[in-house]
């Protein structure tokens, strides 16, 4: 991947994306192109996306450092800051693509989950375009685009699947069943991986955001120099809990600040992201072999964790199991992801009506229940 940035005056960092592998095939009868936009969170972002898998361009504006000094993302400001930019990341996206409005074949959306605010931004401009052309509408779920964003280089991954969808919001174990057909495995109790991440960073003073902060940090910290709890539910294989390990770092830090200790801030990192990173991929492994499914892949933030996508590799070339991870960019927000989800849908002729609504607690399909498949 080869990522162009930019500093605009806001301090808003505008980016083009290209993958440099792609061979850009010219357009025939059959193909569909389809423009997404994304905004669920603090990136504005729009795309152009050719049957799924080919992206013809791929737009980020990201906020993260109008957020970072209150130490999180506001949702107000990032709403705000979606208004001002969606349009220009539009135009890029066409613009770099070499098309205009009139040769795409539909135009596809976040509608959650995510802020409410943020998603109206995205899915008002897309139902905009949607009727100012007549072209069809299609409403994407957030997590299935981060998943989707593995179909991008992996040409040839197809479901079925087990998929770990970590992110800011979300951390859930799901079976890939067909495009568009998921059922979950296991999922988090309490926080997400992202915000545990995220709050550790901010108890050993990394600031926000925490995730690519504890990563970098971990690599010059001692992984075995504190044993903190594992992220698991005793009673449920397959879940997660990662606030009982929060509190145990958290508490950890201020004991030791009671008794006048300095913690290494890098050792902390090391030793909080093995704890999480050790239970993500045992997780993953196991629900692999009882399931006995042999593709694995990762999505969401947190996959692009350096730690995780080590292990995991390891671990799934000891097993046997097919290994797919999207590129470090592809895994954080994007609207190329949302691009390749949606193309699916359009294939199965899932439409949207001029009433999509923001959905800030979409469920995962309404197949957001336990998998029972063969064990
Ligand atoms: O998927 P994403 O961009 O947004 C949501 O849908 O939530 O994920 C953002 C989350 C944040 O919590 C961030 O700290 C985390 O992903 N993240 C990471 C890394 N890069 C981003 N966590 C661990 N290691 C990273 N390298
Ligand atoms: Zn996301």
């Amino acid at each position: 991947m080869e990522i162009n940035k930019s500093v605009e005056d806001d301090g808003v960092i505008f980016m083009s994306i290209k993958d440099k592998n792609e061979e850009s095939s010219g357009s025939g009868s059959e193909d569909v192109t389809i423009l997404a936009i994304e905004s669920s969170c603090d990136e504005t972002a729009a795309a152009v996306v050719r049957n799924g898998r080919e992206v013809l361009s791929n737009i980020i504006s990201s906020q993260i450092a109008l957020h970072t000094v209150y130490g999180g993302v506001v949702p107000e400001i990032a709403s705000r800051k979606h208004v001002e930019k969606m349009n220009g990341c539009i135009k890029a996206a066409l613009s770099e693509a070499n098309l205009s409005l009139n040769d795409i074949d539909a135009v596809a959306v976040t509608y959650g989950p995510g802020l409410v605010g943020a998603l109206l931004v995205g899915v008002s401009e897309a139902k905009a375009i949607a009727f100012a052309t007549g072209k069809p509408l299609i409403g994407v779920h957030h997590i299935e685009g981060h998943i989707s964003a593995n179909f991008i280089e992996n040409k040839e991954l197809k479901p079925p699947f087990m998929c770990l969808v970590v992110s800011g919001g979300h951390s859930h174990l799901v079976v890939v069943k067909d495009y568009g057909e998921y059922e979950i495995v296991g999922q988090t109790r309490d926080d997400a991986a992202g915000e545990a991440f995220d709050k550790v960073a901010r108890a050993i003073g990394l600031g926000y955001p925490g995730g690519p902060k504890i990563d970098a940090a971990a690599k010059k910290g001692n992984p075995e120099a504190f044993s903190f709890p594992q992220a698991k539910i005793a009673d449920a294989e397959y879940d997660f809990s990662f606030s009982g390990l929060k509190s145990a770092v958290l508490n950890y830090i201020n004991q030791a600040k009671m008794q006048g200790q300095e913690l290494d801030p890098n050792d902390v990192a090391a030793s909080f992201q093995k704890a999480v990173v050790d239970v993500l991929v045992g997780h993953a492994i196991r629900a692999c072999k009882e399931y006995k499914i042999n593709s694995l892949a990762i999505a969401g933030g947190v996959a692009s964790n350096s730690a995780l996508r080590e292990l995991m590799e390891k671990e799934c070339a000891k097993e046997g199991i097919s290994f797919y991870k999207p590129s470090p960019v592809l895994c954080t927000d994007n609207a190329a992801m949302i691009g390749a989800a949606a193309y699916y849908e359009y294939q199965k002729g899932k439409r949207f009506g001029l009433d999509l609504n923001a959905v800030p607690n979409l469920p995962l399909g309404d197949r957001e229940r336990r998998y029972h498949g063969r064990r």
